[in-house]
Formats: structure tokens, sequence, C-alpha cells
């Protein structure tokens, strides 16, 4: 009988830890910028983020960028009215980037979540930290890399530029962090 109780109890855990939601899981470190903050966990080959930034337009994310906006792999998410919306981007220009899908590779986002609620957009995925898609770049968890963190305003248009945008170098397993612009 007691046996029962345990494998009950166990199981009813299992599906418990499978419905919570991504946003409760916890990253092990974070980034604080303005009215903007990245938290993310490194788990085997995998990156766990979420982003969140006082805004009702879109919040994203870049690794690795080479100048301005190009060279980085672009993670941009919305919430419109209700519906939320992620893609994965590629700087393919200074002042701009594409879907990967339009260019040929591939969205390679699992696990997306988002809600907007009283002016705050939070959104959080997950990444292989190589996806070995043309059109992302592997994620080095050891030593610095630079990240970019934007949101942009009004609008849930991935069209629409950034009111905020800022760019830091991380040290995605220590949590280090330097801001660079
Ligand atoms: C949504 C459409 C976007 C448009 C139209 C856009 C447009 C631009 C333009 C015109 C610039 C150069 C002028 C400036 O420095 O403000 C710029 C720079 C920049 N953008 Fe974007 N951007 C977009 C999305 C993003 C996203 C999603 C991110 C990051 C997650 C981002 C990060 C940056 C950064 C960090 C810079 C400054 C780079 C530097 O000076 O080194 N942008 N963007």
């Amino acid at each position: 009988m007691k046996k029962i109780y345990y494998m009950i109890t166990i199981l009813t855990l299992m599906t418990l830890a499978l419905t919570l939601p991504l946003s409760a899981m916890e990253y092990q470190h974070k980034l604080e910028v303005k009215d903007m903050q990245f938290s993310w966990a490194i788990e085997k080959d995998l990156i766990h983020v979420q982003l969140s930034a006082k805004t009702t337009g879109w919040v994203g994310i870049g690794f690795d960028p080479e100048k301005a906006m190009q060279g980085a792999n672009i993670i941009i998410g919305a919430v419109k009215d209700g519906t939320f919306k992620i893609e994965d981007h590629y700087g393919d220009r200074k002042r701009g980037h594409s879907n990967d899908e339009k260019l040929g590779g591939k969205n390679d986002v699992i696990n997306p979540f988002g809600t907007e609620k009283e002016g705050i957009t939070t959104i959080s995925f997950t990444l292989p930290l190589n996806t070995g898609d043309k059109y992302d770049k592997p994620i080095n968890p050891e030593g610095t890399s630079l990240v970019m963190l934007a949101y942009g305003a009004g609008k849930d248009s991935f069209r629409n530029r950034h009111p905020y945008r800022t760019v830091w170098e991380v040290n995605y397993s220590t949590g280090e962090n330097k801001k660079i612009k």
C-alpha cells in the first residue's frame, strides 16, 4: 500500500514539474539595465533566457553582434492583443535584421512563452548553444561575449525601432558583466 502512495506522490510531482510555466524556473544570473532585465541559465548545451522590459512593444536580445546589429543572432518577441509571437532573426546588416526563415535558415527557439502585464512585457525561451543554423552563431558559455538588449515601444511591429538599446559584455557561466554601450 505504502508503495502505491509513494508512486502516486512521485507521479503527481512529475506532472506538476512538467506543467509549471517556464517563467517559474530558476535563472542563474540576472542583468538589470534601464527598465529591462535579462535573466539566464546555462543547462548542458542549452541556454534558458527571460527578458522583461517596461514596454507594451517588443523585447529583444542579440547574441554576439559584430558591427552595430550586424552578425547578431536576434530573438525578438511581443504580446499583441493577448497573443504572443516570437521570432528568430539575424542581423544581416548594420541597421537591420531579418527572420532566419526568410533568409533560408530556421527558427531555433524552444519553449517560447510571453506575457504583457501592467505595461511590462516578459518573454522566455530556450536556445541550443549551438543550433547549427547558418543564421545563428554558437553561444560560448565560457569566456566573454557581447550581448545586445533592446525594446520597442507602443506598436508591437518587429519593424518598429527601439527607444532603448544597449550592449554588454557577459560571461554566461559566471554572470560577470560590463557595460560596453
Ligand atoms: C525592430 C527593428 C529594429 C530597427 C528598425 C532597428 C534600427 C536600428 C538603427 C537605425 C540603429 C542605428 C542607430 C542607433 O544606434 O540607434 C540601430 C542600432 C542598434 N540596434 Fe537596432 N533596430 C531594430 C531592432 C533591434 C533589436 C531587436 C536589437 C537587440 C536586441 C537591436 C539592438 C541595437 C543596438 C545594440 C544598436 C546600437 C549598435 C551600436 O551602436 O553598436 N536593434 N538599430
